[in-house]
């Protein structure tokens, strides 16, 4: 897939800007505050229907304005054009047009235009609380696997009234009866979704080592996946593991109803990411950390590759920032083989086939 142009409207600081990136890498450069990060965050709107830093669609609306509108073209490697228009008026009115039909959920988009992002607040993945990384992890496996978002919503809703029900828990047998109803409920999508998790981070890992080649010759990089219900013995069956979910529940079961909540299962289970068998977390430095974030990024580039048998897009926001020159370039020249990227830096970066757009220049043309 491949961005051609796009033209955004009153979205944030840009009243309007043209831009047009070229085949592969595209350096977006300029000071502090011109509007690079606010870009991509538009590109990914196109992509994914949202921004990737949180920021909800009313604080992307440039101050007093009354609606934003983002229209772009994109070609897939097979040549074929979809132009996506997103637009919101305040206060909230979003709607998304792909090749001039509404669309009327905006989830059936998901996976159309693969992307892989990279920010620096991503770096929460490594050195934050679990719920990041399980997050990094679902969001990934449901680019691509329409029945995991599916397992994960059901889950979430057996969990809650499960822990509606242990927080009014009382000895009445239908109470006995209706938890040990939601326990198997709750085992039927867990075992589905630890399943994927397993499968996704034993391949995931494996692709590290290849897209890690920018580091030092022998570097081992590792991730691991590491689930509250079982100790990760291996090739389990579905049956298998829903017994030993069962066991599981059943062990912890007087523990639950003193705490009164489920104390196991896929909202409590964590990664762990290591480097020649060291935990990233706690021993590696800054750069490292950084360098490993980016390095996942581009297996997920080329595990979406895989799976959805179209070249997603990069965009990389501050990419260079606290990484040495030759970490930098090394990763420039694994970049160059990933289809379009589109890189934000505060200086110009340059290199063989690197297309710049300087946001500075832009403006002294267009006023
Ligand atoms: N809703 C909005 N309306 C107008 N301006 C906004 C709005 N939201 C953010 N801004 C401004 O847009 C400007 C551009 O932000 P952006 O994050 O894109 O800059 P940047 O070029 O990536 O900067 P940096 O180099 O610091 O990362 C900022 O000055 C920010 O304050
Ligand atoms: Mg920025």
């Amino acid at each position: 897939m491949r961005l051609k142009s796009i033209s955004i409207e009153n979205f944030r600081n840009h009243r309007h800007l043209e831009f047009e990136p070229g085949q592969h890498i595209t350096n977006i450069f300029g000071c502090n505050g011109s509007g690079k990060t606010t870009i991509l965050e538009a590109i990914h709107y196109c992509a994914l229907t949202k921004g990737f830093s949180g920021n909800s669609d009313k604080d992307c609306l440039m101050f007093g304005e009354e609606m934003f509108t983002i229209r772009s073209s994109f070609e897939s490697d097979q040549g074929s054009n979809t132009r996506v228009v997103v637009s919101y008026a305040s206060p909230r009115e979003k709607r998304i047009m792909v090749n001039d039909q509404e669309l009327p959920t905006f989830s059936k988009h998901i996976g159309l235009i693969p992307c892989v992002t990279f920010t620096p607040g991503e770096l929460v993945i490594i050195t934050g609380g679990p719920a990041e990384r399980r997050r990094f992890m679902d969001t990934a496996i449901c680019q691509y696997d329409r029945k995991y978002l599916s397992d994960l919503m059901q889950y979430r809703r057996v969990l809650q009234q499960r822990n509606a029900l242990l927080s009014s828990f009382n000895d009445h047998s239908t109470t006995e009866t209706s938890m040990e109803v939601l326990t198997e409920q709750l085992i039927t999508h867990a075992v589905e979704i630890v399943m994927a998790r397993e499968r996704f981070i034993s391949s995931f890992s494996m692709m590290l080592n290849e897209a890690y080649r920018w580091q030092p010759e022998g570097t081992v990089s590792e991730i691991t996946y590491q689930s509250s219900l079982h100790h990760g013995e291996k090739q389990l069956s579905k049956e298998q593991m829903q017994a030993i979910f069962r066991e599981k529940y059943r062990a912890i079961k007087k523990q639950e109803m003193l705490r009164r909540q489920t104390g196991a299962g896929p909202h409590r289970d964590d990664l762990q990411f290591y480097l020649n068998g060291r935990e990233i977390r706690k021993y590696a430095s800054q750069g490292q950390q950084r360098a490993f974030l980016v390095a996942m990024k581009m297996t997920m580039h080329t595990y979406l590759y895989e799976k959805a048998e179209e070249m997603p897009i990069s965009l990389l926001d501050d990419l260079f920032s606290e990484l040495d020159e030759k970490v930098s370039s090394n990763m420039l020249e694994s970049l160059s083989s990933k289809g379009q990227v589109i890189i934000t830096s505060t200086e110009e970066r340059d290199g063989k086939g690197i297309t710049p757009f300087s946001i500075n220049k832009y403006r002294e043309k267009t006023g």
